[in-house]
């Protein structure tokens, strides 16, 4: 039994998919006001909780082989990195031992050993790496650039207006991934041997600067990009704004800075090494883009 904690997100939810598709007994961790139709619909147990009552986090663990942690925080759910990007994954490792389970897939995030200490989900990232390396179960740790599927919502925005806003240096590199090849990934790993108390960083084929993303879009939808560029100072302003009144969210928002300030890319040897060992061919941004957006 597979156990997947963050199903209804963009990764878990075609973790779940594939799983299902393979006929694999899977159950999908899900809140009750989590929209989790289409994962009873595929056939999957759904376990409702909450990530943040360790009680729920052990009674969903229980009987599960295979546990893949694939939630996180985010906007929508007031991005509270302490709680649910450390304390709640510290919480899952422990019950997943105690269940017995065989393997943990941990997803992290490219960079996370970088020590950003201004970017609360990067610094709960890597302290949770660090408990899992220790905790005794075998493991395998994943660290995504951004996923690509984040970038479809931009996308059909584009195709309305032909605008896209970029926040920093349009010549920053990334090496967006495939949201559906680290799904596979993500699946892979519990039965890849190689992949057993290994960390790869997880990546798409190319290495682009971001000013490329508008273009790929210009292509797709055959119209010329309006390409907005606030500098850096823009959101370093409306951090401190919010955090006179939000101390909180002038914190979370350190994460969005990090990211939009530094180059988050793989190297073709570690896209290489994800190819062999996973048996797969990493997926570039236009592809599926082109696939999700085009009919
Ligand atoms: N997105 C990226 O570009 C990116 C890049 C690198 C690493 N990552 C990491 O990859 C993982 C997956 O990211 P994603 O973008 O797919 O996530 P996402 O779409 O933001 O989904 C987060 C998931 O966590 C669930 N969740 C939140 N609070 C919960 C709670 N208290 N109890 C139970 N479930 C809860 C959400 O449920 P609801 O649907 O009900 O809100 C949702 O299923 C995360 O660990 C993230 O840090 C993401």
């Amino acid at each position: 039994m597979f156990l997947v904690t963050g199903a209804t997100g963009g990764l878990g939810r075609r973790i779940i998919r594939l799983l299902c598709e393979r006929e694999q007994p899977t159950r999908a961790f899900v809140k009750l006001t989590s929209r989790y139709g289409e994962i009873e619909n595929r056939g999957a147990q759904v376990f409702i909780g909450d990530l943040l009552q360790e009680r729920d986090i052990h009674k969903a663990c229980h009987g599960a082989e295979f546990v893949i942690s694939a939630h996180g925080s985010n906007d929508a759910n007031g991005g509270d990195a302490q709680s649910l990007d450390y304390r709640a994954n510290i919480d899952l490792i422990d019950a997943a031992k105690a269940a017995g389970a065989k393997h943990f897939v941990f997803i992290s995030v490219l960079g996370a050993e970088r020590g950003y200490e201004d970017a609360p989900v990067f610094k709960a990232k890597r302290a949770v790496e660090q408990y899992l390396k220790t905790s005794g179960l075998n493991y395998t740790i994943l660290r995504p650039s951004g996923f690509a599927s984040n970038l479809l919502p931009l996308a059909e925005r584009f195709q309305q207006t032909g605008l896209y806003l970029l926040i920093g240096d349009p010549k920053t590199r990334t090496s967006i991934v495939s949201t559906d090849d680290l799904a596979q990934i993500a699946v892979a790993a519990a039965t890849t041997e190689a992949a057993h108390n290994q960390t790869f960083a997880v990546g798409g084929p190319d290495i682009l600067e971001r000013a490329a993303i508008p273009q790929i879009f210009g292509r797709i939808f055959d119209r010329e990009p309006l390409v907005i560029t606030p500098p850096l100072v823009v959101l370093d302003g409306i951090r401190t704004a919010v955090g006179v009144i939000n101390p909180e969210a002038k914190r979370a928002l350190g994460t969005l800075r990090t990211l939009l300030a530094n180059e988050f890319f793989c190297t073709p040897a570690e896209v290489q090494l994800l190819e062999t060992t996973f048996n797969i061919k990493m997926e570039s941004l236009e592809s599926f883009m082109r696939r999700y957006l085009t009919p």
